[in-house]
């Protein structure tokens, strides 16, 4: 019997450091630290998050192997984060991996930090069959993607401006919500109306997404309520949140069940830290209902930032022996993204 493929897999694109420990495809451990520094600020700043990783990269990738069980020596292969994502962060993790792997003598995988989301649906069961249709919705991407097979995909559309998971934190910091608002905004709503206030949707051609317009039209309602209820947002927290939320929700699944009529792709699913939203899960579910779909939905911890992702797409690049130079070096934005 072959020995299984150890993969230890770095994820660092953004204000998580995680680590994961991958083997022929399971996953044995995922550890995440999230770096609370950036909470105080409203976002994530840059240069602490890099930062934040040196400190926690050691400490993360001990505990993860310890928890798989396993010792340095058993790893055959280092995956990391190649992008997109912030540079200073993805340096961190690609310098790390490349000295780690050259340590080890093994070889190093580059992986797509939005491909890897889009894989997340190949960690455990049920997973989906091809061609399947992801809609990937994070804090800087919503892309509409057709997947061929685990590593032949195409963006299909993608948003002109904000992405799904910023239009969720800058509504949150407007409401005086800290960062990151998506989780806080998801709260509120399940105790809101969410017809209780209404914006208006864009008009965006093809599978293309825009949020700058609702992110305008949420500061003007709040500034024009706020003169005649200083209290307004106190007041009506939970129905903003749902009519907010209930907006991105009907943009987000327009283009996806637009999509799937065109393509007729009856597999589909959502992926990225918005994907977590308990209305996204539950608005796909109802739809998949209605139109005869196979809904997949990952595990929350499948859903942000994590380091199983990055291994199980490095899984499926082993297996085409899709190697990176040690040379290789992170570019804020990749080639697939
Ligand atoms: O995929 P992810 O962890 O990191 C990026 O690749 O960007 O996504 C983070 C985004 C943040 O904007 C966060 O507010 C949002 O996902 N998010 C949510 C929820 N959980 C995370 N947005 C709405 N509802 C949630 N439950
Ligand atoms: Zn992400």
């Amino acid at each position: 019997m072959n020995k299984p493929v150890h993969i230890l897999a770095i994820e660092s694109s953004c204000d998580d450091t995680s680590a994961a420990v991958i083997s022929d495809g399971q996953v044995l451990s995922n550890l995440i630290a999230t770096q609370k520094v950036h909470e105080k600020f409203g976002g994530v700043v840059p240069e602490m998050a890099s930062r934040a990783h040196m400190q926690n990269i050691i400490p993360v990738v001990d505990v993860a192997l310890r928890e798989a069980g396993i010792e340095k020596e058993d790893i055959q292969v280092v995956a990391f984060t190649q992008s997109p994502g912030l540079i200073g962060s993805l340096l961190v993790g690609a310098c790390f991996a490349k000295a780690y792997a050259q340590a080890l003598d093994v070889p190093i995988i580059a992986v797509n930090h939005m491909q890897a989301h889009v894989l997340a649906h190949f960690i455990e069961e049920p997973r989906p069959v091809f061609p399947f249709l992801c809609l990937t919705v994070s804090g800087g991407h919503t892309q509409v993607v057709l997947c061929r097979s685990h590593l032949d995909m195409e963006i299909l559309g993608q948003t002109m401006d904000d992405a799904a998971g910023e239009a969720f934190d800058k509504v949150a910091k407007m409401l005086g919500l800290p960062y990151p608002g998506g989780p806080l905004v998801d709260k509120y709503a399940q105790q809101g109306d969410p017809h209780k206030f209404t914006f208006p949707l864009p008009e965006m051609k093809d599978y293309e997404f825009s949020f700058s317009g609702l992110k305008t039209s949420v500061l003007y309602f709040l500034q024009k309520q706020k003169k005649i209820d200083p209290d307004f947002v106190a007041n009506n927290l939970n129905d903003i949140c749902a009519s907010v939320q209930y907006t991105i929700i009907k943009m987000l699944l327009n283009k996806l069940h637009k999509a799937a009529k065109a393509l007729r792709i009856d597999q589909v699913g959502i992926a990225g830290g918005v994907s977590a939203n308990s209305g996204l899960r539950k608005a796909l579910v109802e739809m998949g209902e209605n139109e005869g779909w196979q809904v997949y939905i990952p595990k929350f911890e499948y859903c942000t930032d994590n380091a199983a992702m990055i291994g199980i797409t490095a899984h499926y690049k082993y297996l085409h022996g899709q190697f990176a130079d040690m040379a290789v070096s992170p570019a804020a934005r990749g080639s697939w993204s």
